[in-house]
């Protein structure tokens, strides 16, 4: 049996889960209380507030989801569509193509706008296509983690709007890294993660519901078919005076999130952008000298998630090899290359906590240590 008192310190350096800060680590072994204690209640509250002003809403229903990114994403879908609805699906990545396969599982047509991976959904393509197939909802991903591409976003959610579609955004990689405004932008449903920049283990997936999007919900003509991601059944446990058991929210969890979010507060959301741009700009000019090179356009990089194009040598002799030296002599996990692009790219994630020159320096005093 592995005994955990002996688990290596990795430097968690991949699409994520990145590392936790040691506060929040702290956090999650203070005692336990009741999830209907007022005492967690209060907290609760708290981190509600917390995660609207990382997401730059004002949304009343603004809560963690118990399960990760991918059950917010599917809460989006299953809340917002009915058999038989369209969707239109902007897929630049592994992440819009999930959303296709969440969407058409809660029967709705799916049409898809596509891009290259490594570039950004054409916003001139999306608005077309909005134009042409009047979606009741439109979805795309703002940070693609399996490309490393930041996605410009008001443009498509207002073209939406006129057609009286619904804008779902996923927000699981740019939450406490770069600007998220779901209000500004006109969003209606968005969710995140907490194991990317908040710094958090994976386990929550803190979820935004607009008035309109809610509103949608208590006008279907069909029950929500998912019975843990109905919104109006959250809403009964996570809002208001009298809350109602409806499952038992994970305690420990929600003192990690809570905890990150301070930190996010402490520190300012324009400075942590700040940071996580500064740390990629030295990653990107720090493996220069190895011969890696960016997959994505200055413009459209995101800052906290790097995919690099592998040197020539390395393609040669095998990539998963030196990935295996840098784990396995290093503690320092990267990520590998996804769908079209396995084999061909790194993914280097430099998200929260470990967005800081020092987790640059010892990626780069690693490589130069096995590639010399
Ligand atoms: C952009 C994006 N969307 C959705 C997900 C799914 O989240 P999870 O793996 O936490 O379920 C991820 C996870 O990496 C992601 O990066």
């Amino acid at each position: 049996m592995i005994d955990l008192n002996t688990l290596p310190e990795r430097l968690l350096l991949g699409p994520g889960p990145s590392n936790a800060h040691p506060r929040v680590l702290d956090a999650l072994s203070r005692p336990l209380l009741g999830h209907l204690d007022p005492l967690f209640i209060e907290l609760l509250d708290e981190v509600k507030q917390g995660l609207r002003n990382v997401f730059g809403t004002t949304n009343a229903f603004t809560l963690p989801i118990s399960a990760t990114g991918s059950a917010g994403m599917e809460a989006c879908m299953v809340n917002l569509l009915e058999p038989g609805d369209n969707i239109l699906v902007g897929v630049n990545g592994v992440f819009g193509g999930r959303m296709c396969e969440v969407a058409s599982r809660a029967g709705a047509k799916v049409h898809r706008v596509e891009a290259a991976f490594g570039e950004p959904l054409d916003v001139d393509a999306m608005v077309t296509a909005i134009r042409a197939t009047r979606p009741q909802l439109t979805a795309f991903v703002h940070a693609e983690t399996s490309t490393g591409v930041l996605q410009r976003v008001p443009e498509i959610a207002a073209a939406a709007r006129e057609v009286g579609s619904l804008v779902v955004l996923d927000c699981v990689t740019s939450v406490a890294g770069v600007a998220v405004e779901l209000d500004e932008w006109g969003i209606d449903a968005a969710y995140s993660g907490t194991q990317k920049c908040l710094s958090c283990p994976p386990s929550l997936s803190p979820v935004s519901f607009s008035d309109r999007a809610l509103e949608r919900v208590r006008e279907r003509a069909t029950p929500v078919q998912s019975w843990y991601l109905d919104v109006s059944l959250l809403a009964g446990y996570y809002e208001g005076a009298k809350r109602a058991y409806h499952h038992t929210a994970p305690i420990s969890s929600i003192y990690g999130l809570s905890e990150g979010l301070q930190l996010v507060e402490e520190e300012g959301l324009a400075a942590r952008e700040a940071r996580h741009r500064e740390a990629a700009a030295a990653l990107i000019d720090g493996v220069a000298e190895f011969g890696f090179t960016p997959l994505v356009a200055a413009e459209h990089r995101l800052p906290m998630l790097t995919s690099l194009q592998l040197p020539e040598a390395i393609l040669n002799s095998g990539e998963a090899e030196l990935r295996g030296a840098l784990l396995n002599k290093h503690n320092i996990e990267v990520g590998a290359g996804l769908g079209s692009l396995a084999g061909q790219i790194w993914r280097v994630g430099l998200m929260g906590e470990n967005a800081r020159i020092t987790s640059v320096d010892r990626l780069v005093g690693a490589l130069r240590e096995e590639l010399s």
